[in-house]
């Protein structure tokens, strides 16, 4: 028997315009994602400065707005001059973060230059971990002061004249884990980010910053943490940050289907976090919110334990993603869609062979991971105005999370094009679901196309020998009649039902 479920939207019932830099990710200084990832002289695809354009067609493919760096943990005992000027004077240096040598041969500007292949702007983190105020003064100036400056001179004698113009900046990584270099507490990191804040500002005030909040939401320190950061930092930042990471280290499928009910909680909560301090400062100013780290992590926890340390580039959380954690990069990017009104940055974590969509061989192919393509579909087609899901579902409880919609669902509505997309997964281990939408504010919706990604075992991977075990199929069986769109959604999967109406 099949569970039916239903999604009323109306155009006018609006959550919120989605920001592009919803479709962020992360590329950190960190196992393979820089070296053998994104760069590689030498290797057969590579171009004359070292980037991979097997990679930077893949990652083109999935039109990334915006893209974090150097880390993540990396950062907070990176020295960002270490990365500038000839490459062969820069230094090797223990990197302590992940235990490994960081030779330095990427850096900023080839980090800029990269992302402008890409088709990407830079999201920069500075290190407050061993750094303070005086070195993000010199960053911002060497990376966006037009000339006439110390630093920004120096920009233009290592090539580059023209500013980098970097408009969003994070202020330090997970400050509040006690595993960073340079952990703080609320109190020393707010006053660290306020002071590197205004100063950035003095520099650049065009820039947009980000302070960090509770790197998970089980931190004991959280909430606390959120509301001390911002008292100092309130008035100097536009985004607080959160992260989140799930697995299934227990083989419990029906729970890791549901955590994505927690990201929205916690999202909930941060932004009502926001809402209390700008209350008790009297504020007119709306924080927003950059959940700039979030993905599936687990499979290799263990694994990487074993790796010997100070090697360049090992490979480090090299996730392998399965039919089943692609479902859940699914549910989660609908929670993002579901807040947009509140989530404007948003970074998958992270972009290549990190726990990534993209996977690579040094030397070898590049293919796309299962997690790849639901992230694609929701940055293709998901721009738009988020739509307000009225959503009845049957429900499930597992020991840890109750009332679990089977039906996870969202749309967006494209005004320029008259697009609607509809991304729909069903959480069911054993059971299709006879989906109904109404549309009762689109009389003639057509359909354009049923994406589906589904397969018969949920364990199933891409690797370099079978790159296309996991990819979508255009056979779903989505009918429009007027207003009203039915399918019939197969068991754990997820779907983009794309329609057309006239504009
Ligand atoms: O993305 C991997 C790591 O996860 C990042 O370095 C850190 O910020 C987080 O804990």
């Amino acid at each position: 028997m099949a569970h039916s479920a239903k999604m009323i939207v109306d155009k006018d019932f609006v959550i919120g315009k989605v920001d592009d830099r919803l479709y962020g990710s992360f590329i950190e200084h960190l196992g393979r994602a820089v070296y053998g990832g994104i760069y590689e002289p030498g290797h057969p695809a590579a171009d004359e400065r070292g980037f991979r354009k097997d990679v930077l067609k893949l990652v083109r493919d999935l039109r990334v707005p915006i893209v974090r760096y150097p880390g993540g943990n990396f950062v907070s005992g990176y020295d960002w001059k270490d990365g500038i000027g000839p490459v062969d004077s820069r230094p090797s240096r223990l990197e302590l973060a992940w235990r490994t040598v960081e030779p330095n041969r990427f850096g900023l500007n080839e980090f800029a230059e990269w992302s402008k292949a890409a088709g990407s702007d830079v999201m920069w983190a500075i290190n407050l971990g061993t750094q303070g105020p005086e070195d993000a003064r010199q960053i911002v100036e060497y990376a966006n002061h037009p000339a006439g400056s110390y630093w920004s001179d120096l920009r233009a004698s290592h090539g580059y004249r023209e500013p980098h113009n970097i408009k969003t900046w994070c202020l330090g990584n997970e400050m509040d884990g006690p595993w960073q270099i340079g952990h703080k507490t609320a109190v020393e990191y707010g006053r660290a980010a306020l002071e590197s804040a205004k100063v950035m500002k003095w520099v650049d005030p065009s820039i947009e910053l980000v302070a960090c909040g509770s790197s998970a939401l089980g931190m004991s320190t959280f909430a606390e943490w959120e509301a001390t950061v911002l008292d100092h930092t309130y008035d100097h930042v536009e985004y607080l940050s959160l992260h989140t990471y799930y697995g299934n280290p227990t083989n419990d499928t029906p729970t890791f289907l549901a955590r994505s009910l927690q990201m929205d909680d916690f999202i909930r909560s941060v932004a009502a976090i926001c809402d209390y301090v700008k209350a008790k400062k009297r504020s007119k100013k709306r924080m927003y919110l950059s959940f700039d780290e979030w993905n599936v992590w687990f499979h290799t926890h263990e694994s990487d334990k074993k790796i010997e340390p100070w090697q360049i580039a090992p490979p480090q959380l090299e996730d392998i993603y399965t039919m089943e954690d692609a479902l859940v990069v699914g549910c989660m990017l609908i929670s993002l869609l579901k807040n947009a009104d509140r989530v404007k940055i948003a970074c998958l974590a992270q972009l290549v062979n990190v726990i990534a969509p993209i996977m690579t061989e040094n030397g070898g192919a590049a293919w796309a991971q299962t997690i790849y393509y639901p992230f694609m579909h929701a940055s293709l087609y998901g721009r738009g105005n988020a739509l307000v899901p009225l959503v009845q579902s049957p429900k499930y409880d597992t020991t840890e999370i109750t009332d679990v919609p089977y039906l996870e669902s969202v749309a967006v509505y494209n005004e320029e094009t008259g697009d609607i997309t509809i991304f729909a997964v069903n959480r069911s281990l054993d059971e299709e679901l006879s989906f109904e939408a109404d549309l009762r504010s689109f009389p003639a919706c057509t359909v354009v196309e049923h994406l589906v990604l589904e397969n018969v075992d949920l364990k199933a991977v891409n690797t370099a020998a079978t790159p296309g075990r996991v990819a979508p199929h255009a056979q779903g069986n989505a009918k429009s009649d007027g207003s009203r769109v039915t399918a019939r959604l197969a068991k754990t999967s997820w779907n983009v039902i794309r329609l057309r109406t006239p504009v």
